[in-house]
């Protein structure tokens, strides 16, 4: 179409997982968290003053800052708060990758990386991931003169981390910005956060869509030197976090508590259902997050179709290398047995 950008005419456009209208099913296609945000977060919305909402809300996100930063033992000029962290990369892209220049990313990794470079007008660099879905060792010299690379850690499909001094050497030889997205990380028990006050080109962002439960409040949080905010806070839209989700994060990142307990419980029945898998004959790979990604004994899609029809909905991925694989997000308990019961049936 003539009206429209040659890069946006030319592009397909991300691919959000399904979210189904009107049919029961069990959703495990979007990693989202199956339990119930923070009681406190229930609190703090019955306490709510609409009348509030008449003003703008705080252009930084203030009150997110403070509370990021309690959690996190950072100090809140360090914090760039979005609209969910695909708002962050978006922001990352604009702030740091001229049109043109280059883009390097993980491979296979989310989805949306190269999107947001063919948005920009960059030029794509894939850094291809180990047999192992890890980052290699030449990363930083794979991804050559490009500004920005992204990457997650654990990664996004395959739920495994690349191992710390992997990603501490390509913050060291990388000499564009390395963005760390740690959107699984409080189901790992680790992060890269120290990198932050290490290196002048870190960046680690998070989310409350997965471990918080509050992906429906599109919420994400950026730690970085205080002189990459500067500049990604001049990109940012004015007022990119509404009253409301300010005021709901600041309950839920206070109630670490209640977030830890969820994560440990879904690392359980995330744990006890890769064993059962595993004694069915699939293949699966090792994950420190909140989904499984697995092989099956049959052709993937025939399971994704399979598992569809009797009311559970996986992700399926058409794209080198990972098309063989299913990504299931753990859902409770409950779910999982129903869903190893449908599974078990349509993979003998
Ligand atoms: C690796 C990764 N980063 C970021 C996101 C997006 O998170 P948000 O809901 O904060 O935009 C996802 C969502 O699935 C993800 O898998």
């Amino acid at each position: 179409m003539s009206f429209v950008r040659k890069a946006i005419a030319e592009m397909a456009g991300y691919v959000p997982g399904e979210q189904p209208k009107g049919v029961p099913l069990v959703k495990l296609n979007t990693n989202e968290n199956p339990y119930p945000p923070s009681p406190k977060v229930f609190e703090a919305l019955r306490e709510f003053d609409a009348s509030c909402l008449r003003l703008y809300s705080s252009p930084a996100s203030d009150a997110v800052r403070e509370a990021a930063a309690e959690v996190y033992g950072m100090k809140p000029e360090q914090f760039l708060i979005g609209n969910g962290s695909d708002d962050l990369l978006t922001i990352a892209l604009r702030t740091f990758v001229g049109e043109g220049e280059r883009l390097a990313f993980a491979e296979p990794s989310y989805s949306l990386y190269p999107v947001l470079g063919e948005l920009q007008g960059a030029q794509k660099r894939p850094v291809p991931l180990t047999e192992n879905f890890e980052l290699p060792d030449n990363a930083a010299e794979l991804a050559g003169d490009a500004k920005l690379f992204l990457f997650a850690r654990p990664n996004a499909p395959t739920g495994n981390p690349t191992p710390l001094p992997v990603v501490e050497k390509l913050c060291r030889e990388f000499a564009g910005v390395v963005w760390i997205d740690e959107a699984y990380a409080d189901f790992s028990g680790e992060s890269c956060l120290s990198f932050v006050n290490r290196f002048p080109n870190v960046v680690v962002s998070r989310t409350l869509s997965k471990s918080y439960s509050l992906a429906g409040l599109r919420l994400g949080i950026a730690c970085a030197p205080g002189a990459l905010i500067q500049e990604m806070l001049k990109v940012k839209d004015s007022y990119n976090v509404d009253r409301l989700a300010q005021t709901l994060a600041v309950a839920a990142l206070r109630d670490q508590a209640y977030m830890k307990e969820n994560c440990r419980r879904i690392c359980e029945t995330r744990d006890w259902l890769a064993g059962k898998l595993v004694s069915l004959g699939c293949k699966v790979l090792p994950s420190a997050t909140n989904f499984l990604f697995v092989q099956p004994k049959h052709p993937a899609p025939e399971l994704f179709a399979g598992l569809r029809g009797k009311g559970y909905l996986v992700r399926y991925f058409a794209l080198p290398r990972i098309d063989q694989y299913l990504r299931i997000t753990i859902g409770t308990r409950e779910d999982m047995e129903g869903f190893l019961a449908a599974f078990q049936e349509l993979d003998q």
